[in-house]
């Protein structure tokens, strides 16, 4: 099994429907400078308010040194299961002398968004996470003030489960849930 079923998903277009955030990411597979390149053009063709493009990323390949240095600040959660991913992207957005900062926040999401669609449409999986230590890893990588880190993006291919830790072999199994659909649209039960 790679995922739970996901009933009303069977109708979403590809990569949409294959999408999901595994857990047990193969350490010996790398991406090529192409690739990477690919999944940053999908997030700098992302819409934005204003086209004000506020995504800034990270890239930190596995074994460079912006990997290393971000690494030993992830949470203890995600600290078995990101290293093993064949990139982070750390994604952050321009806080300071922008129109709206939340609107920059938004524009990020949807940005990021993009960057797990294309990995899918690749034969590659990303999964999103905010666990970690934002203020550290921001001195640690460099970030300016007016950037604020907002979560990192794991890519890579999915490995095998057997010598991965057992936490992470559990959250691959978790059943996938969401809400009632008539629960994001009727005003009355938000
Ligand atoms: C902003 C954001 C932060 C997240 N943080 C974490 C995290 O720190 N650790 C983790 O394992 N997953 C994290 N996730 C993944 C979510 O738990 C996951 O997307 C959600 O459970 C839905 O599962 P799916 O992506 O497989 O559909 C995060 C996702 C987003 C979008």
């Amino acid at each position: 099994m790679t995922h739970a079923p996901m009933p009303g998903a069977e109708r979403l277009a590809e990569p949409l429907r294959s999408r999901w955030s595994p857990s047990i990411f193969d350490p010996a597979h790398d991406l090529s400078a192409e690739e990477i390149r690919t999944l940053l053009e999908a997030a700098r063709w992302a819409p934005s308010l204003g086209n004000s493009q506020p995504w800034r990323f990270v890239v930190a390949p596995r074994g460079s040194a912006a990997h290393a240095a971000f690494v030993p600040h992830l949470s203890r959660g995600n600290s078995g299961w990101v290293p093993r991913a064949s990139l982070v992207l750390v994604a952050g957005c321009e806080v300071v002398e922008v129109k709206s900062p939340d609107y920059a926040r938004y524009d990020l999401g949807q940005a990021a968004a993009h960057v797990t669609l294309q990995a899918r449409a690749m034969g590659l999986h990303a999964h999103q996470f905010a666990g970690f230590d934002h203020e550290a890893a921001a001195v640690a990588l460099g970030v300016p003030d007016h950037v604020r880190l907002m979560s990192g993006i794991a890519v890579g291919a999915r490995g095998p489960a057997d010598d991965v830790p057992e936490r992470d072999r559990e959250r691959e199994q978790r059943p996938r849930e969401r809400r009632p659909l008539a629960e994001l649209t009727d005003p009355a039960r938000w």
